[in-house]
């Protein structure tokens, strides 16, 4: 727990940075699992000022974004394409082929397929080393909406009533915002070496509240973070308050 969100976001950034450099050092990747949102803009405002200012170099990093919103065009306004473009990946050296972000174009029955190759990416890359998350106020990760099953793969899901009303302001209405997403799933998310979840603000408060001390169900995904057995839940002081 910090103070606020600007402080975790610059500790979880460094956290990240000595992985690159470390990976770096031994001639290997840094392999990323990376979210959209509001949450992790700060850890990426840190990676491009240790970037611009310290020299960081991405060049031996990997990202696999965990989700993205069907259908939508990449360079539309909400797509999450343009936002790790904008908020992270045209302000660093990562080479263009070791980002992978879910194509929200992909004709519909060529999605199973898709899904597939995404899994079969991040397994030869080696595995994700540090997955971002942030929180839905359903508790979904990606875009695991409460339902989703432990063992769950990359693939095209429903979006829950409650996740498109907090878009809406995004899409400028509720009924402009997409259905439907491609997410990894929690079994992909499960698999990363180490996951960091991150929430701020006292909205988030009573969802991680249940995530953390609750019973680990179907109906509230980030509850199945229990079991891994990596994971940290980085709050601001706001977002803990609910906690025992
Ligand atoms: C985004 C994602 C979502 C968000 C969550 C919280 O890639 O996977 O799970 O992390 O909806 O969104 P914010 O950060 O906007 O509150």
């Amino acid at each position: 727990i910090y103070k606020d969100s600007s402080e975790a976001s610059v500790a979880i950034a460094h956290e990240i940075a000595s992985l690159i450099k470390d990976k770096a050092k031994k001639n290997e990747h840094a392999v990323l699992g990376l979210a959209t949102g509001s949450t992790p803009v700060g850890v990426y405002d840190e990676l491009v000022r240790l970037h611009k200012e310290e020299g960081l170099s991405f060049k031996n990093v990997i990202t696999f974004n965990l989700d993205e919103y069907y259908p939508i065009q990449p360079d539309s306004l909400q797509s999450y394409v343009r936002f790790m473009h904008e908020h992270l990946f045209d302000s660093i050296d990562i080479p263009e082929n070791q980002v992978h972000i879910p194509d929200g174009t992909i004709p519909e029955e060529d999605i199973y397929d898709y899904c597939d190759q995404y899994e079969a990416k991040i397994e030869e890359a080696g595995g994700i080393d540090i997955q971002l998350l942030g929180i839905g106020r359903t508790g979904h990760i990606g875009f695991n909406e409460p339902g989703s099953r432990p063992d769950s793969t990359t693939r095209l899901i429903t979006l829950d009533k409650i996740t498109r009303k907090d878009a809406a302001s995004d899409f400028f209405g509720e009924e402009y915002v997409p259905r439907r997403a491609i997410t990894m799933g929690v079994g992909t998310i499960m698999k990363s070496k180490k996951i960091i979840l991150m929430a701020w603000g006292e909205g988030k408060a009573n969802i991680i509240k249940e995530s953390v001390e609750g019973d680990i169900k179907e109906s509230i995904p980030a509850t199945y973070l229990q079991e891994h057995d990596n994971t940290a839940i980085v709050l601001d002081t706001a977002a803990s308050e609910k906690l025992m």
